[in-house]
């Protein structure tokens, strides 16, 4: 299979797998990643099997339960939790959505949330939304420039005997910063806090731990850095604050009905997963964490942060030309933000697609203030890819500045 030969850090035979390489340098698995052969090929089985077997056949639906059963052994072992900890979502913004609309919230409870309008939106709306709704007290914790904080703000913000919940990115979406998300973890079990993360730019590129971090629900998606299917997320919810949280949806296999027709919720996971589910997408999902996983995420970190590197240092030869990320390595992922100060973030974006080059513009201050260029290369692309990258932008300053 081919994910064995990507264990052996062949970047040519890696680059085979993924045949986007072949015709572009696609640089934007912050947004959405581009999934292996493999991963193609366990779908389109898994879809030919249900149409030759029968979906709903008891041969087709033990097979979704082994897949499932694998799914969450992988990922018990990718983020360090327990298979009922695990609940499959279409989305991280989902998953922090059963976060904010599932807790009971009280007028006088306070939110602490890192930037405000300065954390991605999916990890800013559910809480502003939960405001407005609750009037409970939205604390939105200054950054600075690459996006951290004070520690002791956020120390004495969490003494408030209101404080309730503690919520940040694990890395940021617009610069790659990794935040300090462990010793946030030892400020909210001080003061008894609970803690939601975003990981939606973690899982797949970096080592994540929700034991060392100590949070209660996790979000991420299948889709970007794990180079999953679309329409497949996860859910971490520890298995003690699942009681905290009233599913937002409710049906057949999330809870039992009594004889004086009262709902008892099922368990978690049970709880918060009713309907079927995106089985192709499981499957997908499976195909991509069983790469992921051969290769090792810390050979991910070593071969994503070679061609982040080499982007900075390339990038910093062109005059005109403010890159926003962490100057110390072990503070950011292999996001790479730049803006030049001739050509607007969203003319090189759209020139570099017509040059086969996908990167994205994003806000690189919140609120739309400031935006830059983002490019989020992974383990498939080559310094080869980072000089074609940085001649291009060249020629579009030559040619718009
Ligand atoms: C930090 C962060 N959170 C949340 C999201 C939204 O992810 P999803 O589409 O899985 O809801 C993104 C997407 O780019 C993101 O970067």
């Amino acid at each position: 299979m081919d994910y064995d030969k990507a264990k052996e850090n062949d970047i040519e035979l890696i680059r085979k797998d993924f045949p986007i390489t072949k015709k572009k340098i696609y640089m934007n698995c912050g947004s959405f990643a581009p999934t292996p052969l493999s991963t193609i090929k366990s779908i389109t089985d898994f879809l030919v099997r249900c149409s030759e077997e029968g979906p709903d056949s008891s041969s087709v639906q033990e097979y979704i339960t082994s897949l499932m059963k694998e799914l969450r052994k992988i990922l018990c072992r990718l983020i360090n939790c327990e298979p009922e900890e695990i609940i499959f979502t279409q989305s991280t913004t989902e998953g922090l959505n059963y976060v904010a609309s599932g807790l009971e919230w009280k007028k006088s409870d306070i939110i602490i949330a890192r930037g405000g309008l300065h954390e991605h939106y999916a990890n800013y709306f559910p809480w502003l939304n939960v405001s407005k709704k609750y009037g409970v007290k939205l604390e939105e914790v200054k950054i600075d420039k690459n996006g951290f904080f004070d520690l002791d703000k956020i120390d004495k913000i969490a003494k408030n005997k209101n404080s309730r919940l503690i919520t940040l990115s694990h890395v940021l979406y617009n610069n790659g910063a990794i935040m300090p998300v462990e010793e946030i973890g030892k400020i909210a079990k001080k003061h008894s806090l609970l803690y939601s993360i975003d990981a939606a730019q973690s899982v797949g590129t970096i080592n994540v731990n929700v034991r060392k971090i100590g949070c209660d629900f996790l979000a991420f998606p299948g889709f970007k850095w794990i180079c999953g299917p679309s329409g497949i997320g996860i859910f971490y919810c520890k298995k003690e604050s699942a009681p905290l949280l009233i599913p937002k949806y409710i049906g057949g296999e999330s809870a039992i009905i009594t004889e004086e027709k009262k709902l008892v919720y099922a368990d978690s996971p049970q709880k918060f997963q009713t309907g079927f589910r995106n089985y192709a997408g499981i499957a997908g999902l499976t195909s991509s964490l069983r790469y992921i996983q051969h290769m090792g995420i810390d050979t991910i970190r070593k071969m994503n942060m070679k061609v982040a590197n080499e982007m900075i240092e390339q990038l910093r030869t062109i005059p005109g030309i403010s890159i926003f990320v962490p100057e110390d390595e072990k503070l950011r992922s292999s996001i790479v933000s730049f803006d030049t100060d001739s050509v607007l973030s969203k003319v090189v974006v759209s020139r570099l697609e017509e040059n086969k080059i996908i990167v994205a513009e994003r806000d690189i201050v919140g609120g739309g203030k400031k935006k830059a260029v983002r490019a989020s290369p992974h383990f498939f692309n080559t310094p080869d890819e980072v000089f074609t990258l940085v001649q291009n932008i060249k020629n579009i300053q030559n040619m718009f500045g």
